[in-house]
């Protein structure tokens, strides 16, 4: 048996340098550019240049980072900052924070000479500049778009390679946190003389189709044969896929394609998909494998707490998971699109998605657009591309509807399969142009009139108010950055609207189903509120994907799992959410009687101001099935952890969930990095984790009884981990055994 090398993608995320240059000063920021001879006068800057680009340039004071990274975590926050960004000290007002440099070295076997190799970025917030040796490769402006580079001609086989990314976060491209940095995940590719061309894989029907790149024009044609192998979820081969994917049951095959030149293996690829089918019927709505299926889902964007949007794979498991408790069957990433890992991990999981396309246009958009569909489309778990969102000054103009229909054809022609939409903020004309109206706000959309008026088009509520405010507070205390819910406060007209967008949407069969925003707390955009306020109070779940009061609300409309919950009281009232049919409340141990749950709704009783404590009994055929209490009582610290084994690969990522009374905890981590840390205050400013590469014990705070610590993996560590939190010792998680990564012939 002979062991190859493994003539495949590998993560490329460990063991960068990293340092932050300046976007006012080129001299500061390492003299890059203000050489005779610039990276962009002469391919390669040699003797010109000192700046970071060149081997021999020094690095070793910069940070030690692994990838994902985002170093606008580490910055300050100021009043002076940018609202929408969450105050945090970047972006045009903060050019000597603004610009970051990576350095990565690599050492190329001799044995790889002839070889196609490429490096690829999965996002680079932003406006990234990529060079290999003190080559400029090239540039991508966009932050959400992937972007990849041939290295072959430039490297060292044989010996040391650098390769170094410059990005700059000047420029804002959304209105919400964006962070900074190579924020997603970077892939080395090797091949021989014969490649897949990237992302011209299409197995969406089950049929896979590519096309070959040639390394050179010496490579013949005769030479060249591809092995196809369509493998079901065992790892046996079948001669057609069959089994569906679904909601309940997401199964997926893997298409597998062994590219040989010469007897040769030239390249492995692996591509897993599903088998289903979707339809958007203007009178029954949304249709999986011919079965109505009510869309439940939230708007997410990218950040969490500890970590800004260097989202490690693990870490978007856990957040899909916390999501699907509550009864969330999808997802519209707004507003960009998705990483390659969040769409595997929503195949796996069965969640449904919309991805979006960040920036409407057809010239340098058009790249935006094409690079999301070629790349995504093998995904079945989405099921519409958005073309863009909210585009004020377009949407009442014919502009609009053209730039739109443009965008739909081109989507349509990449991929016949999937109709687009997109999020419109009330206009009339834009969205004529696509497929599926999609609704920002049943407020400010008139739905039933364009439903009457555009008969064929479909309806599928893009944005809905979720009603949330921080969660456990019932008082708005602008001074902390708290805000008591929306859906409790007695506005006229607007109160309680998370029922109402729901019932709304359930009503109809042709209303597709409804996406809230948000389902977690994002940074930035803390609106109506500003600062002290940090973050956004949108979401179901807090910035650590801990649930308010609404995400029992759906968790009572959308799930079977018998539950009753209390919101604490406001206005003199306790507001009570359940599945079950009868409720009984008590405050200080008196029942306040009992009430028929009304469906959809909630429960409310008049309460005294001297009554402290609740409980509540939820009731099925007169049967107890769940219980509550208010306000919760936490006596001592308790750790829940999401997973004992890690990977010692660097990437890998335990979450921490902490329940405690302490008012601060003192962590530390051993054998493990100490990645981050939050707990869902929508006024945090705090610092969020160690200086990377450092491991000493930090204070944390809990907020409203929680906490979350990130913990990740170290490459090649074996052993125990131990995490101290206050006075509980964590020494179950330890490191797994490595896998041998070999492809054998
Ligand atoms: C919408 C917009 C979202 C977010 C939201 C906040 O209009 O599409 O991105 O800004 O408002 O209310």
């Amino acid at each position: 048996m002979k062991i190859l090398i493994l003539l495949a993608a590998v993560l490329l995320n460990n063991n960068w340098s990293f340092s932050i240059g300046d976007a006012a000063s080129m001299e500061r920021d390492f003299t890059h550019g203000t050489e005779y001879f610039t990276y962009y006068s002469k391919v390669m800057s040699a003797n010109h240049s000192h700046a970071p680009i060149m081997p021999e340039f020094d690095d070793s004071a910069w940070q030690k980072v692994s990838l994902p990274h985002d170093w606008a975590v580490d910055l300050p926050y100021s009043a002076e900052a940018s609202h929408s960004h969450g105050y945090k000290c970047i972006g045009w007002k903060y050019p000597g924070n603004s610009v970051g440099w990576y350095r990565k070295h690599l050492d190329i076997p001799a044995e790889d000479e002839g070889k196609q190799i490429w490096i690829e970025f999965d996002g680079i917030f932003r406006n990234s500049q990529v060079f290999c040796n003190g080559c400029y490769l090239g540039g991508e402006q966009s932050g959400y778009t992937q972007s990849s580079y041939d290295l072959s001609p430039y490297l060292n086989y044989g010996g040391d390679n650098v390769i170094t990314v410059r990005c700059d976060a000047s420029t804002e491209e959304g209105w919400y946190y964006e962070g900074a940095g190579i924020y997603r995940n970077v892939w080395l590719h090797k091949a021989g003389p014969v490649s897949i061309v990237p992302y011209s894989l299409n197995v969406n029907k089950g049929k896979p189709r590519f096309a070959i790149k040639k390394a050179g024009p010496n490579v013949d044609q005769k030479k060249i044969r591809s092995q196809l192998r369509i493998l079901d979820a065992s790892g046996k081969e079948v001669a057609k896929p069959e089994h569906r994917w679904s909601l309940e049951d997401p199964y997926l095959y893997t298409c597998e394609i062994i590219l040989y030149y010469d007897g040769k293996v030239s390249e492995r690829t692996e591509v897993k998909f599903g088998i289903r089918d979707i339809e958007f019927n203007p009178e029954k709505g949304f249709l999986l494998n011919g079965e109505p299926v009510k869309l439940k889902g939230c708007n997410l964007h990218l950040d969490h707490a500890g970590v800004g949007v260097a989202v490690p794979d693990e870490l978007w498991r856990y957040r899909i998971l916390q999501l699907k408790k509550y009864g969330f069957n999808a997802i519209r990433w707004s507003h960009n699109p998705a990483s390659p890992a969040m769409l595997d991990l929503c195949d796996e999981l069965g969640m449904l998605v919309i991805d979006e396309n960040r920036q409407m246009g057809i010239n340098d958009q058009f790249d935006q657009l094409q690079k999301m569909i070629a790349r995504d489309l093998n995904h079945p778990s989405i099921i519409l591309w958005s073309i863009g969102n909210e585009e004020w000054a377009m949407e009442n103009s014919p502009k609009g509807e053209k730039l739109a229909k443009l965008m739909c054809e081109e989507a349509h022609r990449l991929d016949p399969t999937r109709l687009c939409t997109y999020g419109n903020a009330g206009g009339r004309e834009l969205v004529k142009g696509v497929d599926v109206f999609g609704y920002n706000y049943i407020v400010q959309n008139p739905v039933d009139e364009y439903h009457e008026k555009w008969t064929d088009k479909l309806a599928v509520g893009t944005e809905e108010t979720s009603g949330a405010g921080t969660r456990g507070k019932y008082q708005t205390v602008p001074e902390e950055g708290w805000m008591a819910p929306l859906n409790r406060r007695d506005t006229v007209g607007r109160i309680n609207v998370i029922e109402h967008g729901w019932k709304y949407y359930k009503a109809e069969p042709w209303r597709a189903g409804l996406f809230y925003w948000t389902g977690q707390d994002y940074r930035g955009e803390p609106n109506p509120m500003v600062w002290p306020a940090t973050g956004s109070q949108f979401g179901i779940l807090d910035y650590c994907c801990y649930p308010k009061d609404e995400a029992f609300y759906l968790k009572s409309v959308w799930t079977d799992e018998p539950m009753v919950h209390i919101c604490g009281p406001m206005n003199g009232e306790i507001w009570v959410y359940s599945n079950c049919e009868k409720v009984t409340l008590y405050a200080n141990g008196k029942s306040l009687g009992s009430k028929k749950m009304p469906k959809d709704g909630h429960l409310v009783w008049n309460v005294p101001a001297s009554a402290g404590r609740f409980s509540a009994r939820g009731f099925v055929r007169g049967k107890q099935v769940a219980d509550d209490i208010w306000p919760e009582v936490v006596t001592g610290t308790q750790v829940i952890v999401s997973k004992q084994v890690l990977k010692p690969d660097g990437q890998d990522v335990a979450v921490l969930d902490i329940i405690s009374p302490e008012e601060s905890l003192s962590v530390s981590v051993e054998n493990a990095e100490f990645l981050g840390w939050g707990n869902g205050n929508p006024g945090f400013k705090e610092i969020e984790r160690p200086v990377p590469g450092t491991s000493e014990p930090m204070a944390i705070k809990p907020f409203g009884n929680r906490a979350q610590v990130l913990v990740r993996s170290i490459e090649g560590c074996s052993g125990a981990i131990s995490v101290t939190i206050g006075d509980q010792v964590i020494s179950t998680i330890r490191y797994s055994t490595p896998a041998v990564l070999a492809y054998k012939e």
